[in-house]
Formats: C-alpha cells, sequence, structure tokens
C-alpha cells in the first residue's frame, strides 16, 4: 500500500502536479520570510507544498522564500534547478537553502542545517542563540 502510494507521489511531483490538500490557514499578512520543510520527490518540490505555494502565490509574491529539503542521496543542484525552473520568475530568489541527506552522519546533517540558519539569520530571521553578528562573521 505505502509503494504505491509512494509512486504516485512521485509521479506526481515528476509531474509537475499540486495535489488537494488541507491548507493550514496560516495568516501571511506582514509576514517577511517563510521557510519551505520538505522531503525531496522525484528531484522535485513535493506537491503538497507546490499546491500551497500556488494557492498563495499572490501574497507571498513579496515574501523571502528558504527551502530545507531532506532526501536519500539525489542531487541537490537537481532540486535548486527544479525549483528555479518552475518558480523562478514567481517568486524571489531563494534566500537561503539546504539539502539534508539523511544517510549521512549526524555531524554532517547539523553542517547543512547550521549553514542554512545561518543563510535564514542573513535574511532578516532572528534565531534564537543565532546573533545576526554571528552569521555575519560565519559563525
Ligand atoms: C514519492 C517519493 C519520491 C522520492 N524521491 C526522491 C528523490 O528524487 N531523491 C531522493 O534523494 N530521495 C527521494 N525520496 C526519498 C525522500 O526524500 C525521503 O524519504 C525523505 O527525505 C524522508 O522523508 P519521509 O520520512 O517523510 O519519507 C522520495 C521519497 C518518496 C516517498
Amino acid at each position: 500500500m505505502r509503494m504505491c502510494a509512494d509512486r504516485r507521489a512521485d509521479a506526481q511531483a515528476y509531474r509537475k502536479r499540486a495535489t488537494p490538500i488541507g491548507d493550514p490557514g496560516i495568516d501571511l499578512e506582514g509576514v517577511k520570510l517563510v521557510v519551505l520543510v520538505q522531503p525531496i520527490w522525484a528531484s522535485m518540490i513535493c506537491t503538497p507544498i507546490r499546491s500551497w505555494l500556488l494557492a498563495h502565490r499572490g501574497q507571498l509574491a513579496g515574501t523571502k522564500l528558504a527551502l530545507l529539503a531532506a532526501n536519500l542521496g539525489s542531487s541537490p543542484v537537481r532540486l535548486r534547478a527544479n525549483y528555479d525552473n518552475e518558480f523562478g520568475e514567481v517568486f524571489r530568489p531563494l534566500a537561503a537553502f539546504a539539502v539534508v541527506d539523511q544517510r549521512l552522519r549526524e555531524r554532517e546533517c547539523l553542517k547543512s542545517t547550521d549553514d542554512f540558519a545561518l543563510a535564514l539569520v542573513q535574511a532578516g530571521a532572528t534565531l534564537p542563540g543565532l546573533h545576526p553578528q554571528a552569521a555575519k562573521e560565519g559563525g
């Protein structure tokens, strides 16, 4: 059963389909930065995230977006290229981008998320424990 669902999700992602979602109904008024967190499907934005982005594209036009993805080894460059190809002219360039390969050791994963957090701070986010000055200095 799980395999069928995965195959369907993979095919939908590959074909750049959106999928019906229960929209979380977040009030985006005044939001300056949105962090998207997703598993990589078919080297693409996964379909529920696509649905949400498309449903809110008007509200998100001037908003900074950041993308943190998890995967099992496919190329981060491919995901980035696919994202830019699909959304590069719709949204502002990604303020931060990282892919965490779940097969790697915790330490290597943390390096990716640390770099991502620094990029978020540089994009104006306030993260507990991470001072903007530290971000400027690169750590
Ligand atoms: C439909 C589907 C497509 C996937 N496509 C990819 C892929 O293209 N590249 C990759 O490295 N991992 C791929 N994966 C593995 C997921 O990225 C991995 O399962 C995910 O990071 C872990 O999240 P989960 O625990 O929610 O499955 C895919 C998984 C699914 C279910």
